[in-house]
């Protein structure tokens, strides 16, 4: 990477969008979720899309539900398949920097107490689809606060695989969110059901939660 290209990125990270991040504060304050199109800066959304085209087969694992030893695949619920980012990478760790630096605005402006964060690459295939489901059971205190970004150039409304997000238990008609490029949508884990619609197309993104410190006496809180 040449030297230019690299203060880019630093630059970006170093002077985050503040503009952006009051914009999905003031979404979550008034209505516990933001979505904003064409919004993630965009040298973070092209170096993600090509690591992510990048990653070959074997980085992949099915997705499944549950954490810790409760995890289990389930391909009736979802079908997509992840790879959980380490934060080797540069560019990971600019999406790492890009994320915290979102979880330090939030916890100023909202008094979230957001402590930890974890992200995966997902990818769906044509047909795969992840069912009716909220990323948080209340009173479980693990993932608050629901981030996923979209990684793909072209999108038509009728490739499916939309974001289809619920106000609440009651609501079947939702809100759909098309997954192009640069879309940033947060939530609330625990008060959104949510589900990916099956797509005609392979379909990428990013998805994080941050978590409140769960730790309780010598028993760690575990990761993911
Ligand atoms: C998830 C999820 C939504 C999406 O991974 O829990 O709901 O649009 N992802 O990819
Ligand atoms: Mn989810």
């Amino acid at each position: 990477m040449d030297v230019a290209k690299r203060r880019t990125l630093s630059d970006e990270s170093a002077a985050p969008d503040e503009a952006l991040f009051e914009r999905i504060a003031a979404g979550l304050e008034q209505q516990g979720y933001s979505i904003c199109p064409a919004a993630l800066p965009e040298g973070l959304s092209s170096a993600l899309y090509v690591e992510q085209q990048q990653l070959g087969a074997r980085h992949y694992r099915d997705a499944g539900v549950g954490r810790g030893e409760a995890f289990q695949t389930n391909p009736f619920v979802r079908s997509d398949e992840i790879c959980w980012m380490g934060g080797d990478s540069e560019t990971e760790q600019q999406w790492r920097r890009w994320a915290g630096a979102l979880q330090q605005y939030l916890n100023r402006r909202l008094f979230l107490g957001l402590f930890s964060f974890e992200s995966h690459y997902a990818h769906y295939r044509p047909g795969d689809f992840y069912k009716r489901h909220v990323d948080a059971f209340r009173g479980q205190a693990n993932r608050v606060l629901s981030l996923v970004v979209y990684l793909n150039p072209a999108w038509n409304p009728a490739d499916g695989g939309e974001l289809v997000l619920y106000r609440d238990e009651q609501d079947v008609e939702g809100l759909r969110v098309v997954p192009l490029m640069g879309t940033i949508v947060v939530f609330l884990s625990e008060e959104f059901p949510h589900e990916v619609r099956p797509a005609l197309r392979d379909r990428y993104s990013v998805a994080g939660w941050y978590r409140i410190n769960a730790t309780l006496g010598d028993q760690l809180d575990p990761p993911r």
